[in-house]
Formats: structure tokens, sequence, C-alpha cells
């Protein structure tokens, strides 16, 4: 059994954890913690050190190598006053041994105030704060997500470009096994960019990302016009924050003026963001992958464009950029000390008046139901590399699914509640009626009492096999309103 969390806990797992306000309060703490030198191109960014949390120790938990993140994390923590401890090589810790993620979690929560965690398996770090009484950040989860990247990022183009909203932001490279790209184009759609993809071949945005983006946060995926090849446009929303909306924003330089026409025709990018291939995570040939150098940036709708990196680079970022002004890679690093003192300092409570200790809404979307899979029958996670099929985790971790409805339909996709890769074909079986159907609208308006009589199975043979009958119409309208029709 999970421990309890100590009250006010709160984790960072995803971007969506984060509501867009609470982002801004990160920025502006972050702020207050940055002194800025005039040469760009010098150590010119500088903590400012503070004595917040003298009596506070962060844990950090690498299973996967790492520089800028661990050595950002430990030195905001000695910034703030504090101290950390580390466990930066999995082969010098009881992970060797065969411990599990959720008993070294359940360990290392009593001796540290808040704990920083990167692993290969996607969805480990949801499972960790799932062990752990104290905040758990996560550090980069698979190819799953890297929130606090994100937070650099933004809090860059923040800086550099003044604004998000209705910035042109074009993505490149392995956008398939990048985590940095996946934490990062939620936030740029939650905050109304345009999302240009610039996929290396097979390297596209993985399905379920591509389908959040357009339909929970409303991207209209619009074929490209010759100088682009497609765009998610996302839309105008007047709640949309001010953030980034600063007034010396000028989109003169794109064609319809002041924030007008249509986006797909206003040729200029405002921000290229590329990431490596990450070969450790995929099997897929390196084939067409771009290169950003002085000939790529030389097209003019790059003009303006700032270069972004969350690094480390190998060849698709050239060295002889480093002097162009547009790049900002090394300032995008360097903001990762300001911008972690923010978030670990709010999620101690330490700021005085602000605290992200209390839950302020995450994501702006309705709570879901959660479908945890009973031990050994029926739905697993499609995704391999999810931590429910790490055979060390298998005691401790359960298949749980959010029941996600599909917009605009009666039906619902199960989202795995630790690496939310979606499902959206399965069949719902009645344990007490011994039916099954493939009209997941059965598991969607179900009653959060009567979800453990349901069962969801990936195929129909997995149902059959364990004794259930098949009915094309039964449960449209949840377990009670069973029909009588049944399955030739
Ligand atoms: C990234 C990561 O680990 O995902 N690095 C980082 O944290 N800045 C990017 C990468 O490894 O390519």
């Amino acid at each position: 059994m999970a421990p309890k969390p100590l009250p006010d806990t709160r984790h960072v797992i995803s971007i969506n954890d984060l509501s867009k306000a609470e982002i801004e309060t990160v920025f502006d703490v972050a702020q207050s913690y940055l002194t800025e030198y005039g040469d760009p191109n010098s150590h010119h960014r500088i903590a400012r050190s503070s004595n917040l949390a003298p009596n506070f120790i962060l844990a950090s938990l690498f299973y996967e190598p790492s520089t800028r993140t661990r050595l950002s994390f430990e030195s905001a923590m000695l910034r703030l006053g504090g101290t950390f401890i580390t466990s930066a090589d999995p082969a010098t810790s009881s992970a060797a041994k065969g411990e599990s993620l959720a008993d070294s979690v359940r360990v290392i929560a009593n001796y540290a105030d808040v704990m920083v965690i990167r692993h290969p398996r996607d969805g480990a770090a949801r499972l960790a704060a799932e062990f752990s009484p104290i905040p758990v950040i996560n550090g980069g989860d698979g190819s799953h997500e890297h929130p606090t990247q994100t937070l650099c990022d933004l809090f860059t183009l923040k800086k550099k470009n003044k604004r998000l909203k209705n910035l042109k932001v074009a993505i490149a490279g392995d956008l398939k096994g990048s985590r940095t790209i996946h934490s990062f184009v939620y936030a740029l759609a939650r905050f109304g960019a345009d999302i240009v993809p610039m996929p290396a071949q097979g390297m596209e945005l993985p399905p379920h990302v591509d389908r959040r983006l357009r339909e929970e946060f409303h991207c209209n995926f619009v074929p490209g016009d010759g100088s682009i090849d497609a765009l998610y446009r996302t839309p105008e929303e007047p709640h949309q924050p001010a953030l980034f909306a600063g007034p010396d924003f000028e989109l003169s330089f794109n064609v319809g003026g002041p924030g007008g026409g249509d986006p797909i025709h206003r040729k200029k990018i405002d921000a290229v963001y590329v990431t490596r291939y990450q070969k450790e995570r995929t099997v897929e040939k390196r084939e067409g992958y771009p290169k950003i150098d002085a000939q790529f940036l030389k097209e003019p709708k790059y003009s303006h464009a700032s270069v972004l990196h969350p690094l480390p680079r190998v060849d698709e970022l050239d060295a002889s950029l480093d002097s162009d002004n547009r790049a900002v890679y090394f300032e995008q690093a360097a903001y990762g000390v300001p911008v972690r003192m923010a978030l670990i300092s709010l999620l101690l409570g330490l700021q005085k008046g602000i605290s992200l200790r209390k839950f302020e809404g995450g994501f702006e979307k309705p709570e879901s139901l959660v479908y945890q899979q009973p031990l050994s029958v029926g739905i697993r996670c499609a995704n391999a590399n999810c931590i429910v099929h790490e055979p060390k985790e298998s005691p401790y971790v359960r298949n749980k699914f959010h029941v996600v409805k599909n917009s605009g339909q009666d039906t619902c996709k199960l989202r795995c509640v630790y690496c939310e890769t979606d499902i959206d074909r399965f069949f719902v079986a009645s344990k007490k009626n011994k039916w099954f159907t493939d009209n997941t609208a059965a598991l969607l308006h179900t009653k959060d009492q009567n979800i453990k009589d349901l069962l969801a199975f990936a195929e129909e043979a997995d149902a059959i096999s364990h004794g259930f009958h098949f009915r094309r119409h039964a449960a449209a309208r949840g377990p009670q309103h069973e029909s009588t029709k049944s399955h030739s």
C-alpha cells in the first residue's frame, strides 16, 4: 500500500499539473532570483542566493544520465540555502540489486523534503508520486514528459519574445521520443501559440499527443501553404491570461498586421525548438533529420526566430550558431536554476503569501473516472515502455486508466494514469451479468460505485475465454440498462 502523503503534498509530473496562473507565479518568483549581466556570451545569468530553505533537503534520484537537470536542481537547492542528497547512477544504488522504485521512493522520502526523479520508463514519476509523502518533481520519465524543462523553455520565450500568445513556434527533430517536446507542445497550446511540426522521418508526434492537442486543447490542424508543411493552430480564447502578451510585442512583421490575419499566412516563424535524436528510446532509423545551421536560418521566415534546444546537442544544431543573436539555448539552460529555485520553494510553501502546496486546479479539465484493472485479468497499458510493465514494480503497480470521453461522441477511451497513452478500441464486460460489449458508453456512463462491476478487455477473444457473452447493445446507458439482444 502506498503511504499517506503529508498534508498539502503537491507533485509536478506533467506540465498539465500546473495551471497557467501557477506557471506565471513560478516565473514571477524565478525573475526575483535572476541577475543578468549585459554580455550574452559570458557567464551572465546568476541566480541570486536566498536563505529560505536552510533546513530542507532535496533528493535527486536519477536512473538515467543527466547534466543540466540534476545539477541545476542541486544548485537551485544550494542557492535557496538548503542542501541535497543524490543518487546519480543506478549502477551504484540498490536499483542494481533489484530494488523497486516504489520501495526506493518510500525509503528516500524519509531522508529529504522534496524529490526530483528521472527514469527511463514512461510514467515512472507518477508511480513514484503515489508512493511518496513528499513532493515529487518529474525530471524526465522515458519519452513521456519533462515539465521543468518546459518551464525553462517558456521562461526563455517570455524573456526573448515577451509573449507566447500568437507566436508561431516550429518544433524540429525527434517529436516522437522527445519528452521535452511533449510537455512543451501542451504548454504552447494552452498559452495560445501556434505549433509548426517539423519531424524527422518517422518521428512525428505520438498519436495520443496529436489527439490531445486537437481534442483537449482545441488546436486546428491546418495543412501547410508551401512555406510550412502544416500547423497546429490554437484558437483565440478570450480567457487566456495576459502572460506573454506584453504591450511591447509587435506582430507587424507578419502579414495581416498586429494579431490579424490567418496564422498560416503569417510567414515568419518566431521560434525554432530542436531536439536531438533520442537514440536510446527508438528503433526508428535516423533519416531526414533536420539540421539547424546558418544555411537553415537563412530563409527569410527565420529572420527573427529565436533558436531553442533543451541540450545536450549532438549534430542537429550547428556550433557556428552559438554567436548568432537568435541562439538562446545557453540562456535557456542557465534559467534552469532560478526557475527550479522558484518551483522548489513554492512546492515547499517557503514563499511569503504564495504557495503551490494547495492544488489550484492544474489543467482546466473535469476530473475523470478512474478504472483500475483487477489483478491479472483484462486490459493492459498499450505502451510497452510504461512503468506498469516493469517486472520489478509489478507487486506495487496496477494498470489504471482515466475514462476519457471522446469529443462529440458517446464513447470513451482509456488513458493510462501513468504514461497517458490512450487505448481507443476495447471491450467492456459486466462481471455480474456476464455480458460484454464493444459499446464503450457502458464505461463512460457507469457510476463511481458501479465501476468495480466492469472489466475492460483489449480483445473480444479474451472476454469470451473468461466466460463473457457478447451483447451488442448491452449497457449503452450503463449496466442498469442492459438490453436483451444477444450476439449471434
Ligand atoms: C533532455 C532530456 O533529458 O529529455 N535534456 C535535458 O533535460 N535538458 C533532452 C535530451 O536528452 O535530449
